[in-house]
């Protein structure tokens, strides 16, 4: 119960609590976490926020806590309450994990971040089998497939509730192109498909909405600062981390979408990486419609030209080896 709850018979207060979801955030303590935690105590389709951590969550719940904001924000630290943390969660969404260091690929993470994320994972079928997961941690290519074996093997996998987050892609897509364009890049609406890596990240700058064209300069410029926008932030922050703040905002962006969704909002359309059919692969980002069972409608990728016909095949092997490495990590 809240500290102030307990000094007044339940009988005499008012009910209180507004409608909503539950929604845990895990890596609460961290650099996105902080800030995404802030930002999904801002959303008024939240009634019940869980913050987890393995470090320093008590202070993060404590200040989050004092918003005057309806979300009921409560606190966990450590393995042995990730099962309290997690107990009839709607939404878990997982920033945990190491970030990347100046000269780092997101892959580099793998070996620390696999097992924090199939432990959290294991932890959600067991306490929230029917969540909608949206995990952030890197390297999000092979971490998606992880998350999908430990489901199975739990027998709680479903696809269409599994959904890795690219959205800062399509939010450094839709800056990067209004920048050019020399517009708001909130009327610049540019899909970013294949995976959250390098030459996975396949901006389709030939769907850009509204219409509009690039001479070949500005596509190989939008292409590259694109892709390797991570980098970027990695080199800025020099040793410090990787995106906190625009992830944090892509990511409370995307959390928001889901529960539309959930909620039953129509036409909420939003590109994440799931289990797909739009290739011969087992997992692409692509264009997914949101609804109440989470990615109910993989949309195709529509017509490509030749230049992202020819990433599209870079960017499949790319993927097919992360995927691969995800799922052998589990079978091991
Ligand atoms: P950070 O180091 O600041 O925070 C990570 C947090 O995770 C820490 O507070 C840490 O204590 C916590 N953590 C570690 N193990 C945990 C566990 N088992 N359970 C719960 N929490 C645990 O890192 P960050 O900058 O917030 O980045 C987090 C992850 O997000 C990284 O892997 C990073 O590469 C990734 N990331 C992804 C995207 C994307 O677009 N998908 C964008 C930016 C960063
Ligand atoms: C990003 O795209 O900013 C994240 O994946 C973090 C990173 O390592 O680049």
């Amino acid at each position: 119960m809240e500290e102030g709850a307990a000094l007044r018979p339940a009988a005499c207060r008012a009910k209180g609590g507004a409608p909503g979801f539950k929604v845990a955030v895990v890596g609460a303590a961290g650099g996105i976490g902080q800030s995404l935690s802030l930002l999904m105590k801002m959303n008024p389709l939240v009634s019940v926020l869980h913050l987890y951590d393995v470090v320093n969550t008590p202070g993060v719940t404590a200040d989050v806590s004092h918003m005057d904001t309806s979300a009921v924000v409560r606190g966990f630290i450590g393995q042995q309450q990730l099962e309290a943390a997690l107990t009839g969660m709607d939404l878990v969404i997982i920033p945990a994990g190491l970030p990347r260091k100046p000269g780092m690929t997101r892959d580099d993470l793998f070996n620390k971040n696999a097992g924090i994320v199939r432990s959290i994972c294991e932890g959600v079928a067991k306490s929230c089998p029917n969540a909608i997961v949206n995990l952030i941690s890197n390297p999000v290519n092979s971490t998606v497939p992880i998350a999908a074996e430990v489901f199975k093997r739990a027998g709680t996998y479903c696809p269409k509730r599994l959904l890795g987050v690219t959205t800062l892609d399509v939010a450094r897509a839709n800056t990067f192109v209004a920048e050019v364009l020399g517009v708001d890049p909130r009327e610049v609406n540019v899909p970013v498909v294949g995976g959250h890596a390098g030459v996975t990240i396949l901006p389709l700058l030939s769907q850009v909405s509204p219409p509009c064209s690039f001479t070949p300069d500005e596509i190989s410029y939008l292409t590259n600062r694109i892709q390797n926008g991570g980098t970027e932030v990695v080199e800025a922050k020099a040793g410090a981390g990787s995106a906190t703040l625009s992830m944090a905002f892509a990511a409370a962006k995307f959390a928001d979408a889901c529960l539309r969704g959930m909620r039953g909002d129509a036409g909420i359309v939003e590109c994440s990486y799931v289990a797909s059919e739009v290739t011969e692969l087992p997992f692409f980002a692509s264009k997914v419609r949101l609804g109440r069972g989470g990615a109910e409608e993989i949309l195709p990728l529509g017509p490509l030209n030749d230049f992202e016909r020819a990433g599209l095949e870079k960017a499949k092997k790319e993927l097919s080896e992360s995927i691969e490495k995800g799922v052998s990590f589990m079978n091991k």
